[in-house]
């Protein structure tokens, strides 16, 4: 067969695999069967050296030729072959950024959470400043310079966890008074957030672990009446204008004269139903005038300053806000309840 039969012969067998092909791989391994150092043309140009002298240069400028328009084709074929396959790589990779999709669940704070940060929001507009301190007590604070020394019937009704004879889980955040007016000079204004504990049974309306906020002032003629302004406030910036509170006589040892305060409840806006158990009234904090003997023990002149302080119940207010008459809610930790109160 003359060369230029073979040469024919390669032309037509390459662009037939060529068009076969469908992978740039299989493209490079055509393009070393034909065009590589031991390809089939580089063999027909090896092979010249059999050719009559007279025949080398149109032979070769016919191999030469079939070289170029081979490289030339392949090289189509090439590109041809990689827009397919990015085109392919696109398509296969594609993400539709408008497709529907289930939302990420997030998380809430907690109820009480969100109750303490509205107290502290309304108390910090009212001058008051946050205070923290220990859930593990001193007697000595919590009980003590509480006006309830050791033996004191009145400690049985906050009877709690002792660590030892001194150290015990703070039944209340009152010690946080006793605290600031040892390092504070009057006037003083402050909110304690924070857990307390108390060896009660877990039932609808107790745990042994649970949240006030107490609050102080102590100052110069400082008198009841602020106390009622001052609660009276709290209570319409956090139920609206037409809520009502209600003083009870009450009695704490570290306060004199002290009370109990009473919201209207917002379930019944006052007419009685099962959360307020009938009374139309939800108890949410104790309070009172400081007493001297406390402000005495606390190294401040009680013929000088005078100061009132409460203690607020946030389980009480935030199931008062979220109409929970089982307190055990608040802490069973189930989400589907949790992600309703916001
Ligand atoms: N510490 C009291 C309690 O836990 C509440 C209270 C605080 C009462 C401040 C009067 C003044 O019940």
């Amino acid at each position: 067969m003359s060369v230029v039969d073979t040469l024919r012969e390669l032309k037509e067998q390459v662009d037939k695999e060529l068009n076969d092909l469908n992978g740039s791989a299989g493209l490079e391994a055509l393009r070393v069967k034909v065009l590589g150092k031991k390809g089939e043309l580089t063999a027909l140009l090896k092979g010249m050296g059999q050719l009559a002298p007279e025949e080398r240069p149109k032979v070769g400028a016919q191999i030469n030729e079939v070289r170029e328009w081979l490289t030339e084709r392949m090289n189509q074929r090439l590109n041809a072959i990689q827009a397919a396959e990015r085109e392919a790589a696109i398509q296969s990779e594609i993400i539709d950024v408008t497709e529907p999709h289930d939302l990420p669940v997030t998380g809430s704070a907690h109820p009480i959470t969100l109750v303490m940060d509205e107290l502290i929001d309304c108390f910090s507009g009212l001058g008051f400043e946050v205070m923290e301190g220990p859930e593990v007590e001193l007697d000595h604070y919590n009980f003590e310079l509480m006006n309830l020394p050791k033996n004191h019937p009145a400690r049985d009704a906050q009877d709690t966890f002792y660590m030892d004879d001194n150290i015990v889980l703070r039944t209340h955040t009152s010690p946080m008074q006793a605290r600031a007016m040892l390092t504070r000079k009057p006037p003083i204004r402050i909110i304690c957030p924070g857990r307390v504990y108390r060896a009660d049974e877990v039932d609808a309306t107790h745990s042994p672990v649970f949240h006030q906020m107490e609050g102080l002032v102590v100052d110069e003629n400082v008198s009841m009446s602020d106390l009622r302004g001052t609660l009276e406030a709290f209570a319409k910036k956090l139920y609206g204008a037409d809520v009502s509170t209600r003083f009870r006589p009450s009695f704490f040892p570290f306060t004199e004269p002290s009370a109990e305060v009473d919201l209207t409840c917002s379930a019944c806006h006052g007419k009685g139903c099962r959360i307020c158990k009938d009374t139309g009234w939800v108890e949410v904090l104790g309070c009172g005038m400081v007493n001297p003997k406390v402000l005495e023990m606390c190294g401040i002149d009680s013929h000088k300053y005078s100061g009132f302080a409460f203690g607020i119940g946030l389980e009480r207010i935030a199931m008062k806000r979220y109409g929970l008459t089982d307190m055990r809610l608040l802490y069973e930790g189930d989400a589907r309840l949790l992600g309703q109160l916001r």
